[in-house]
């Protein structure tokens, strides 16, 4: 990760490869430091910048700045509309600019406005341009990734206290957003349950957290029936991981993040097609964004005590695999009818949330890239939270405000409960209807919860197609940075 300064100093004194300058659209507004807003001025009279919300021009060797090779104003549209998120992702979507041009030592003018809290514009400034600093480059012929190698924040005067104290949780956070997009965007060939309980134990040993893998023969002893059940038709075999958080000072509480892991979907015998199937080396997002957090919570020291739990298989065809009409009896004795083997997700997690509910923690939250109907309902840019207790999900519904990842609630609907009745088992795993599978699904996962505050994520928002502001193409990332803001507050 760059070497990140905060200084209370004024852009101008910048001596590097790239100063970025935030800019509110509307000419009497900007309060830049006074060189700096002349080039902007210049550059909006003559109309060829508007400072509209995310436009992006740059200068080469602008008047006024000390010594850097270019300038890059970054429109943040209309000061009375501005939001933390917005600075964040105009900021980043500069960032992102700059990372393709491989400019290295950046500098970024902490944007100016008295309508946001100064610490908290400074925090989304830095973190817009340390999100954008990644490139998924492992998998290239020449691997010359571009990363930024020092960022530098100036702030023109304003207190720079609280920024400096938020900096471990800032770069922790960061950094877990970009460690789940490793482990999302690296093929399933690659990462396979047994590799990634290898990473995780290397972790885990490198951050003090507690860790145990339960390979195939503890599952079994476990009970862990239905995760067997879904890695059973592939010769890469199962893993659940158990990691263990726990606060230097006696911990107030006590979270279980439980994680779906699902290597690779391809839907087993119900096998998915082929453009389904392409995205589906990211169907271990859940588990991806429960390890990272983990990792997160110790490098910031967050005063609760947090457990993760990760069901890792790969979903397969071949003359192994569950079929179709299989019942399975789960870890929690109930037994399922399974009619679609492509509804894996909710097995795995089935046996997991009786594990995690065995616990008795103050509160279970489960991640997991359950459904394709999540996705039609809210679109790829935001995630799906369901829960009965509605405190829990106001709080993480507030977590995702403050860190620009968003999150929408849907209902849990006990009638539609009625359409998982089996005729030979206690529950099926689909319902045998479209209509509202993402709500279908969470109902099915709330018979196997033993536990009064629980949530259940379904990660929509965990892969884009398309780069957008600070988000790279495939894996976002989402997910560690709202769940250390709750699990810090
Ligand atoms: N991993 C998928 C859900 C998914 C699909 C996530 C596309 C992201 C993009 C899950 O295991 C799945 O296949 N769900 C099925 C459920 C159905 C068989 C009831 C789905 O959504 O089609
Ligand atoms: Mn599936
Ligand atoms: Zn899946």
């Amino acid at each position: 990760m760059a070497i990140i300064e905060i200084s209370s100093l004024a852009g101008k004194d910048f001596s590097g490869d790239v100063l970025i300058v935030p800019v509110f659209s509307g000419r009497e507004r900007h309060r830049l430091p006074l060189a700096i807003s002349k080039v902007a001025r210049q550059v909006m009279e003559e109309s060829d910048f508007k400072a509209d919300y995310l436009e992006i021009v740059p200068l080469h060797h602008p008047n006024g700045v000390k010594d850097s090779r270019w300038m890059l104003l970054v429109g943040l549209g209309d000061e009375d509309a501005v939001t933390h998120n917005k600075i964040r992702k105009a900021i980043g979507a500069a960032g992102r600019f700059c990372l393709k041009k491989g400019w290295k030592t950046i500098g970024l003018v902490s944007p100016a406005t008295s309508i946001l809290d100064h610490d908290e514009v400074q925090i989304a400034a830095l973190e817009g341009v340390m999100l954008a600093d990644y490139d998924f480059v492992k998998f290239k012929g020449k691997p010359e990734p571009k990363r930024f190698e020092r960022v530098e924040l100036f702030t023109n005067g304003d207190d720079t206290r609280k920024a400096r104290r938020h900096l471990v949780q800032i770069e922790a956070g960061v950094g877990a957003c970009h460690r789940v997009r490793d482990l999302a965007n690296t093929p399933a060939g690659d990462l396979y349950p047994e590799a990634f309980a290898v990473l995780a134990q290397q972790l885990a040993k490198q951050h003090k957290v507690g860790i145990e893998i339960l390979d195939p023969e503890a599952l079994a002893k476990g009970g862990f029936n239905c995760v067997l059940a879904v890695g059973q038709g592939s010769v890469r075999t199962p893993r659940v991981i158990k990691l263990d958080y726990m606060p230097k000072e006696k911990p107030k509480k006590h979270v279980v993040l439980v994680g779906k892991g699902v290597c690779f979907d391809s839907g087993g015998l119900s096998l998915k097609d082929a453009s389904n199937m392409e995205t589906m080396k990211d169907d271990m997002a859940g588990a991806a964004i429960v390890l990272a957090t983990l990792i997160a919570c110790a490098e910031a020291q967050i005063p609760v005590q947090v457990t993760g739990i990760v069901g890792l298989v790969e979903n397969m065809p071949s003359g192994s695999s569950y079929k179709p009409g299989d019942v399975l009896r789960s870890r929690s004795g109930k037994t399922i009818e399974v009619l679609n083997t492509d509804a894996e997700g909710r097995l795995v997690l089935a046996d997991l949330l009786h594990y995690a509910s065995e616990l008795k923690p103050d509160h279970i939250v489960d991640l997991a890239t359950l459904t394709g109907a999540c996705l039609v309902a809210l679109g790829d840019g935001v995630s799906g939270v369901f829960g009965e207790d509605q405190k829990l999900v106001e709080h993480l519904l507030d977590s995702g405000k403050n860190t620009g990842e968003h999150l929408w609630q849907l209902p849990l609907v006990a009638e539609y409960r009625d359409a998982l009745k089996s005729h030979v088992a206690d529950i099926k795993n689909i319902s045998g209807t479209r209509w509202g599978g993402a709500i279908s699904a969470a109902m099915f996962l709330r018979d196997f919860v033993d536990h009064g505050s629980w949530a259940h994520v379904d990660l929509s928002g965990g892969w884009s197609s398309a780069e957008r502001d600070y988000r790279t193409h495939g894996a976002t990332g989402e997910g560690p940075r709202w769940l250390l803001d709750w699990l810090s507050r």
